[in-house]
């Protein structure tokens, strides 16, 4: 692994740094297995218009030493009403609900450019996410067939359940970590 020193700073909520954020964010989410081009415009969309605006949300991106965007993460706290927050809630026993949920920090997304990938980026995002937490656990859900699971489990991240958000729709890690 290539050892360089990459600068994490708050994700901006507008500017060329915000749309480096987005730009990466689409550039990951457009590789498989999502293969999926809109990601970006709708991440741009949700973002501005209900996420930064959830209880402790807080955004980083990595920058190059150039100052190229290569990585964007955010997050925010987990409560009832949040779509995401409640499909979980529903698929798991009252049980795993309360253990995991009652207090949770949400990893909402994550993603490295793919020129960048593989250089200890995400770790540094993720490990900067939760540096401020004062959640009892971190949560987040990530496709099956996609490899980051392997970094969740890596950074102490277990699986809570397996399952789709959609009818015939992909399956899903649930993970989550005790922060305290
Ligand atoms: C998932 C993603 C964010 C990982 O970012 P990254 O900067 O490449 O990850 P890192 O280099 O920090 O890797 C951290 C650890 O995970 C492991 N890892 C990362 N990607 C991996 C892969 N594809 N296969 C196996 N292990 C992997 C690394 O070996 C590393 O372990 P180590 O620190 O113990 O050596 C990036 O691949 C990405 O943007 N993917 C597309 C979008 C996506 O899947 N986002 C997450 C959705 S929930």
């Amino acid at each position: 692994m290539t050892t360089v020193t990459w600068a994490i700073e708050e994700l901006p909520a507008r500017g060329p740094l915000f749309d480096g954020a987005i730009r990466v964010y689409a550039d990951a989410f457009a590789q498989p297995p999502y293969s999926d081009p809109d990601r970006g415009r709708e991440v741009r969309s949700r973002l501005r218009s209900v996420h930064r605006s959830r209880p402790n949300f807080r955004g980083f991106i990595a920058k190059t030493p150039g100052g190229e965007v290569a990585g964007m993460c955010y997050g925010y706290h987990g409560e009832h009403g949040q779509w995401w927050h409640d499909m979980v809630r529903n698929a798991l026993t009252a049980e795993q609900a309360r253990d995991w949920l009652s207090d949770s920090y949400e990893l909402v997304e994550l993603a490295v450019s793919p020129a960048y990938q593989g250089r200890g980026i995400g770790r540094a995002l993720i490990e900067r996410l939760l540096e401020d937490c004062d959640e009892a656990t971190c949560v987040l859900s990530t496709r099956t067939d996609s490899q980051a699971h392997e970094l969740y489990r890596r950074m102490g991240f277990e699986v809570i359940t397996i399952m789709a958000f959609a009818p015939q729709g992909a399956p899903f890690y649930v993970m989550g970590k005790v922060l305290r």
